[in-house]
């Protein structure tokens, strides 16, 4: 599928699908008047039948008449008031959508004027979005039920007719190039949460970490086995593991740009390949969707590829501590005592927070990267900022609901600089507090912590116990609970894996 900006007038264009965005009643819209004077009234006439009005999320399908585009799709896009520019993501997801479904070859888009101001991210987020809506997990699928994707060349139209200067192409190529790569890396993402957890296994995720760091030479890569991490002392990570006949891996990827990095970026992502609850085992509903409990290992390592890709000034780490959490003869137990990386007794009362275990050994192993890097000779101290990507509580999708991720942290003008990634990149975060009082819930009688507080406030006391791993550190905890997967299919975001934060992260790393 080609995407390309082309410049033609909206009445000559001959595509198989023309999809027109509304911004309520159609006869308002120009584009809308002229077509329907084109077909001598008969658009209006269809849009009054249907008692299309061009609300929000409404849509119209009109057949081509033999000349001119062989079918229409009227987007109702609602008030021009609320239309965000990162909505552009959805519009261009549902015209490519609604293409594929209609075995198109040939789609063009009107992309709304006003935001022609923001021109070239109005071109990234189009070709973003016209690449994430024709996303589906087929690969189960008998091959005469996968339904391919025939769409060979995806035109958009913005701004005033006439042919492009060569200045203003060679920026549209680069912007639809970065929407590219952003959407290539969502949809691997998606790929890894929707992948059974008998196929994605922690080995099999090295496997896949090796290959994205193979097709970049800016990327490196280096792997933990379960012996490494013993003789690091990662005693809760390998914890969580140890029920389980599958190996528990750490997965080390670096991005290094050609300059001196004016920053060291430590990303981590929890990659529980599947969790059952351990011995506080889960209900079935519950476990039903766990192999979507690596959602942020997801989402950091495909971010990777996407940042090498596109070039990023910072040196970036992607950190994945990989297990399944199982019942077993071998399994970790309710009352056991285990030690962290970094020395802390941690007493266990519900082997179904593992999360937090596997994700503190992994900070503990990030700040000791970071210290390896700074005391070596003649190494520039630059400042480093972690973040973590899990999905780590039921209680953060209590609070926030299924779009939105739970943000927190104690660094100010860090969580400032994410959340404006956030917004920029068009994706739901919303901070809470880490509100010291809780600190007592993690209190234990027998060592230093509990990994378990009660049940109010737990996505909260789970961040705390994660910052006691952190300790001073600059650092942003991101739970992607809520929104890691999706149970209907909505705008840019497909029913199962979402490859939520990726789209933040490289909007943080690259801009
Ligand atoms: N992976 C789950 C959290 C989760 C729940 C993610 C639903 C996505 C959808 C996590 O390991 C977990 O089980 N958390 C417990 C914590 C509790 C035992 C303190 C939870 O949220 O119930
Ligand atoms: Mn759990
Ligand atoms: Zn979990």
């Amino acid at each position: 599928m080609e995407i390309q900006h082309v410049s033609s007038t909206l009445t000559d264009l001959d595509h198989d699908l023309l999809v027109l965005p509304v911004f309520g009643a159609p006869e308002k819209d120009p584009t809308f008047k002229a077509l329907d004077k084109a077909r001598d009234g008969q658009l209006n006439a269809i849009a009054e039948r249907e008692n299309f009005g061009g609300k929000s999320g409404q849509t119209l399908t009109i057949t081509g008449n033999g000349s001119g585009p062989g079918r229409i799709l009227v987007l109702g896009l609602g008030s021009k008031r609320d239309f965000k520019l990162t909505s552009l993501r959805d519009v261009a997801a549902r015209a490519s959508r609604f293409g594929k479904a209609k075995a198109a070859k040939r789609v063009a888009l009107a992309v709304p004027n006003q935001t022609a101001k923001n021109l070239e991210r109005a071109i990234e987020l189009v070709a973003e979005g016209a690449h994430l809506g024709v996303y589906k997990f087929d690969k189960y699928y008998a091959e005469g039920k996968k339904k391919p994707n025939r769409i060979e060349q995806f035109d958009f139209v913005v701004g005033k007719a006439g042919k492009l200067t060569a200045a203003q192409k060679r920026k549209s190529t680069a912007a639809i190039k970065r929407g590219e790569a952003v959407a290539t890396a969502v949809c691997r993402a998606r790929d890894f949460v929707n992948e059974p957890a008998a196929f994605l296994t922690p080995s099999q995720m090295v496997a896949e970490a090796r290959a994205i760091a193979k097709a970049n030479s800016a990327l490196s890569v280096k792997i933990l086995s379960e012996k490494d991490c013993e003789k690091l002392g990662m005693g809760m990570f390998l914890a969580v593991g140890q029920g389980s006949d599958q190996e528990s891996k750490l997965v080390h990827l670096t991005c290094k740009p050609k300059r001196a990095p004016k920053k060291r970026i430590m990303l981590i992502g929890k990659g529980v390949t599947f969790d059952s609850g351990g011995y506080s085992l889960k209900p079935s509903a519950s476990m039903e969707d766990m192999k979507i409990d690596m959602s942020g290992a997801a989402a950091v390592v495909s971010a990777m590829s996407a940042i090498a890709a596109i070039g990023c000034p910072y040196e970036v780490h992607a950190i994945t501590a990989l297990c399944e959490n199982l019942v077993s003869g071998r399994a970790y137990k309710l009352g056991d005592v285990l030690k962290a990386s970094d020395g802390t007794t941690v007493e266990i009362n519900n082997t179904d927070a593992e999360g937090r275990l596997t994700l503190g050994d992994a900070i503990t192993y990030a700040r000791a990267q970071v210290d390896k890097a700074n005391a070596q000779k003649g190494a520039k101290q630059i400042p480093v900022e972690m973040f973590d990507f899990a999905t780590l509580t039921g209680a953060c999708m209590v609070a926030l609901g299924h779009h939105t991720a739970g943000v927190m942290s104690s660094h100010e003008s860090l969580v400032k600089g994410w959340l404006n990634a956030a917004s920029r990149s068009g994706e739901d975060m919303w901070r809470l507090p880490l509100t010291p009082r809780l600190k007592d819930q993690l209190k234990s009688n027998i060592a230093d912590l509990r990994n378990t507080g009660e049940r109010w406030g737990g996505a909260i006391t789970a961040g705390l116990f994660l910052q006691n791993f952190v300790k001073d550190t600059p650092w942003v905890h991101v739970d992607i609970a809520g929104p890691a997967s999706a149970n209907r299919e909505s705008g840019a975001t497909p029913k199962g894996g979402t490859g939520f934060a990726v789209a933040t992260i490289v909007e943080y790393l690259t801009r």
